[in-house]
């Protein structure tokens, strides 16, 4: 039986995938900006790192931790989420008004830029060298989940991240799995594969 999982962008890829989105994101504010927009973009990105981390730690985190579990970087990666789900949740009880907005969304810009280039620099080519055969699997796997995660909040997603992260790698790695599946079987093996896929 064709494992259609192979057929999906790795882990990695998507992981790396979502950072592009979310500092585009962050680029895109600024000081002068109109208080709606600030809140906009400031929304978008809040539920955008509060997705990927999850994501990271359910499904990335533990793969690397089982190749490295003394890791420094493994072991901070945890403590760096908590960190930015503070600030995430300080900026949601304040509105763009508030003076220290401005200066505390750049404060959550620092934390994630850091924390960003530790998973690039260390985790990520750590996972592609020792988890060579896993990476597409745990490619899908971080996708079937990401629906679920989507699901779950569809308002806050509507509002915040139409038409950008993370709805976008979403879309690209699904399409990726079923182009491939509709290439090598017909309607009853597509729906096999769509609930292996979505279950
Ligand atoms: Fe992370
Ligand atoms: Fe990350």
């Amino acid at each position: 039986m064709t494992d259609f999982s192979s057929a999906s962008p790795t882990i990695t890829s998507m992981i790396r995938m979502d950072h592009t989105h979310v500092l585009c994101a962050f680029h895109r504010y600024r000081l002068s900006s109109p208080w709606w927009r600030k809140r906009a973009i400031v929304g978008a990105v809040c539920t955008a790192l509060e997705i990927h981390a999850q994501l990271e730690e359910e499904i990335f985190y533990p793969a690397v931790a089982r190749i490295a579990p003394d890791n420094d970087a493994v072991k901070k990666s945890q403590p760096e989420h908590d960190e930015m789900r503070e600030i995430i949740a300080q900026l949601r009880a304040m509105g763009p008004e508030n003076a220290a907005y401005d200066g505390l969304f750049m404060q959550l810009m620092r934390v994630t830029i850091h924390h960003v280039a530790d998973e690039e620099t260390v985790l990520i080519p750590m996972a592609e060298r020792s988890l060579k055969n896993e990476l597409s699997s745990l490619g899908a796997a971080m996708t079937r989940r990401r629906m679920q995660l989507l699901g779950e909040r569809p308002v806050d997603v509507a509002v915040h991240t139409a038409g950008t992260f993370p709805i976008a790698t979403a879309v690209l790695a699904g399409l990726a799995i079923f182009s491939v599946s509709g290439l090598f079987g017909g309607p009853s093996a597509r729906r096999r594969a769509r609930s292996r896929n979505y279950a």
